[in-house]
């Protein structure tokens, strides 16, 4: 089957997102001009924003990666947050800029606080892709945000469904929607 026929709307095409991320990247730049810069993006969503976030950002920058994995999604189980890659530069006085695709229940992103605020940085800020407000169920102060969404379900331009759609170049929604897991 064609996987594109399962697209529904286009939310957010590549030159809006091309031109949304250019912009926050220049804010990002601002900001951080003379510090030390370590973006930390969050695996495996956030892989194609921050690719064009970081280009997006003209200063001198370290960049790692975290994996986070979570458990009992959708259920009335507690979430089950597991870190499966952990950062490898050391972060101690410097300023973590966290690059997330998706901010939802808020869950993942403040557990890589918490798991990086130990390694004492001197500073953590978040840049969220997409937030979701309406989902939030553990507040993260999340400094750069370049699109708030309703509670919709978004794949492409990293986003996936079932492991699918990440190679989207646009952020679409679909017709079939995802059961609950
Ligand atoms: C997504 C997204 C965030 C997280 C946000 O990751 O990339 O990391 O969910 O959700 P939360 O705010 O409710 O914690 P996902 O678990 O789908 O993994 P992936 O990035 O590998 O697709």
């Amino acid at each position: 089957m064609d996987y594109k026929k399962n697209i529904d709307k286009v939310l957010y095409d590549r030159d809006i997102l091309a031109a949304r991320v250019v912009e926050v990247g220049r804010q990002i730049r601002a900001d951080y001009a003379g510090k030390d810069l370590v973006a930390v993006t969050v695996l495996k969503g956030a892989f194609v924003f921050a690719a064009d976030l970081i280009r997006a950002i003209d200063l001198p920058m370290a960049v790692d990666f975290a994996e986070i994995i979570s458990y009992g999604e959708g259920t009335e189980i507690a979430e089950e947050v597991v870190l499966t890659k952990d950062v490898a530069v050391n972060v101690k006085g410097r300023d973590v800029l966290i690059v997330e695709d998706i901010v939802d229940t808020g869950l993942t992103t403040a557990f890589l606080v918490d798991h990086l605020r130990i390694r004492d940085p001197r500073s953590i800020q978040i840049c969220a892709l997409l937030y979701k407000p309406a989902m939030q169920r553990v507040e993260v102060p999340l400094r750069y945000v370049c699109f708030e969404v309703g509670d919709v379900f978004a794949v492409g331009y990293g986003l996936d469904y079932a492991g699918q759609y990440r190679n989207l170049p646009d952020i679409v929604t679909l017709k079939e929607i995802p059961p609950e897991e």
